[in-house]
C-alpha cells in the first residue's frame, strides 16, 4: 500500500492542504476554449488523487468559472466534495465586451461580491478568499477587515492575498490572519525571491504559486506554431511574442535535456522545482484534462537532488526569461512589482 501525500500548511493561519492545487481559470476563460464536459471530469479526477484546493476567481468569465467549479462540486461524489476546499479572488471589474475596468476593494463591494460568489458556487462558505489586485483607492486594511468580518460571520474561512508587495502584506498582516499569498512563481518568474518570500516566511504566511508552468510556455508542449487566438492571454504576453518565444523555448530546450535525463518530462520538472523550494509552497496546476492533470500530479514523485537543482539552474538561470510576465498595463496593476 503507497503511503499518503504529505499535506503542506497554508500558513500558520491556514488549513493542511494537497501538495499541488488545481487552478481552474483556464477551464473558463484566458486560454483556447476548454472542453466543459473535460473539465468537470478533470476536477473530479483531481479530487480523487488526493488534491484539495480549487482555485478560481468571480472574474473569470464573469461568473462562468464559479458556476463550473459549483458544478464539479455539485456532481461529486460526496467523499470528494467533502474534501474540496475553494479558493476565490475577487475585486477584479468586467464590462460586458469582456474588457478589464478596473478593481474595486471597498468593503460593500467586498460583502457583494462574496454573496454572488457563494451563489454561484452553491457553498455556505469559501475556504479562502482574495483581492486579486490591490485596489489603489482602498487602504487593504479595510478591504482585509471586510473579509475578516465575513470570517467572522462564518462566510469565509481564511484569508489570502493575491500579487502584493513585502509591505502590503506586512499591514494585511497587521489586521488580521493571513493564510497565504498567491503569486506567479516559476522558473523563469523569480521576482518573489527578492522580498517577498521572506516576508511571507518571517510572517507564517503560506504561498500559493501560479504561472509553474508560465502560462504552458515550459510546459515542453508549447511550440511557435501554436495558434493563438485574440482572446488568449498569451496572444498578448510579451513572452509569447517574436524573438521572446524563440529565447524562451530554447530555455526550454536545455530544460528538456536535463528532464530527459531523469526520465521525467519538462512540465513535472518545472513542478517538480516549484515543490522544492520549500513546504510553504503550494503550486497550483492549471491542468484543463486529465491527461495534462496526471502529468502535473507525477511532478509529486520526482526527486530533486543537489545535482539536479544545479543542472535545472544552468539550463535556466534566474533571470534568463525574455519579456515581462504581463503585458505593461498590467504589470501596472502589480503591487507585487513595486
Ligand atoms: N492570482 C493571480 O493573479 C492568478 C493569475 C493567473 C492564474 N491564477 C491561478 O493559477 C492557476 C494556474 O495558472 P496558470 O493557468 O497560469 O498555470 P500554468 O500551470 O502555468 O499554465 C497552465 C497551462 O499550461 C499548459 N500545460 C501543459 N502541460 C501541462 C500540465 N502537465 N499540467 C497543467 N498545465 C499544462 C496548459 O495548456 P493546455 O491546456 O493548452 O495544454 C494550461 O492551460 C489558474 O488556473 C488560476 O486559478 C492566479
Amino acid at each position: 500500500m503507497t503511503s499518503p501525500t504529505p499535506l503542506r500548511p497554508l500558513g500558520s493561519a491556514g488549513p493542511q492542504v494537497f501538495p499541488l492545487g488545481l487552478g481552474c481559470m483556464g477551464m473558463s476563460a484566458l486560454y483556447d476554449d476548454a472542453d466543459r464536459g473535460e473539465s468537470l471530469a478533470t476536477v473530479h479526477a483531481a479530487l480523487d488523487a488526493g488534491v484539495t484546493l480549487l482555485d478560481t476567481g468571480d472574474f473569470y468569465a464573469m461568473g462562468h468559472n464559479e458556476l463550473l467549479v459549483g458544478e464539479a462540486l455539485r456532481t461529486a461524489p460526496p467523499a470528494l466534495r467533502e474534501r474540496a476546499l475553494t479558493s476565490v479572488k475577487f475585486g477584479a471589474l468586467r464590462d460586458p465586451d469582456g474588457g478589464w475596468t478596473g478593481y474595486d476593494g471597498r468593503p460593500a463591494a467586498v460583502k457583494n461580491f462574496a454573496a454572488y460568489s457563494l451563489q454561484r458556487l452553491g457553498v455556505d462558505h469559501i475556504d479562502v478568499y482574495r483581492l486579486a489586485r490591490l485596489d489603489p483607492d482602498v487602504p487593504i486594511e479595510e478591504t482585509v477587515g471586510a473579509v475578516a468580518e465575513l470570517v467572522e460571520a462564518g462566510h469565509v474561512r481564511h484569508i489570502g492575498l493575491s500579487e502584493v508587495g513585502a509591505e502590503t502584506i506586512r499591514r494585511a498582516a497587521a489586521t488580521a490572519p493571513i493564510s497565504d499569498l498567491q503569486i506567479e512563481y516559476s522558473l523563469i518568474s523569480r521576482g518573489p525571491e527578492e522580498r517577498i518570500l521572506p516576508t511571507t516566511r518571517e510572517l507564517g504566511i503560506g504561498v500559493t504559486a501560479y504561472g509553474v508552468l508560465s502560462r504552458g510556455l515550459i510546459s515542453g508542449h508549447f511550440s511557435r506554431d501554436r495558434e493563438l487566438s485574440a482572446t488568449d492571454f498569451r496572444a498578448h504576453s510579451p513572452r509569447f511574442q517574436g524573438e521572446n518565444l524563440q529565447h524562451n523555448l530554447e530555455l526550454v530546450e536545455a530544460l528538456r535535456t536535463v528532464a530527459e535525463g531523469k526520465g521525467v518530462s519538462v512540465a513535472q520538472t518545472a513542478i517538480a522545482w516549484v515543490l522544492s523550494r520549500g513546504q510553504d509552497i503550494v503550486p497550483l496546476i492549471g491542468a484543463r484534462t486529465r491527461t495534462r492533470l496526471a502529468e502535473a500530479l507525477g511532478a509529486l514523485d520526482v526527486r530533486l537532488d543537489e545535482a539536479d537543482l544545479a543542472a535545472i539552474e544552468k539550463a535556466v538561470p534566474p533571470g534568463a526569461a525574455a519579456g515581462d510576465r504581463y503585458p505593461e498595463p498590467q504589470m501596472a496593476h502589480l503591487d507585487s512589482e513595486r
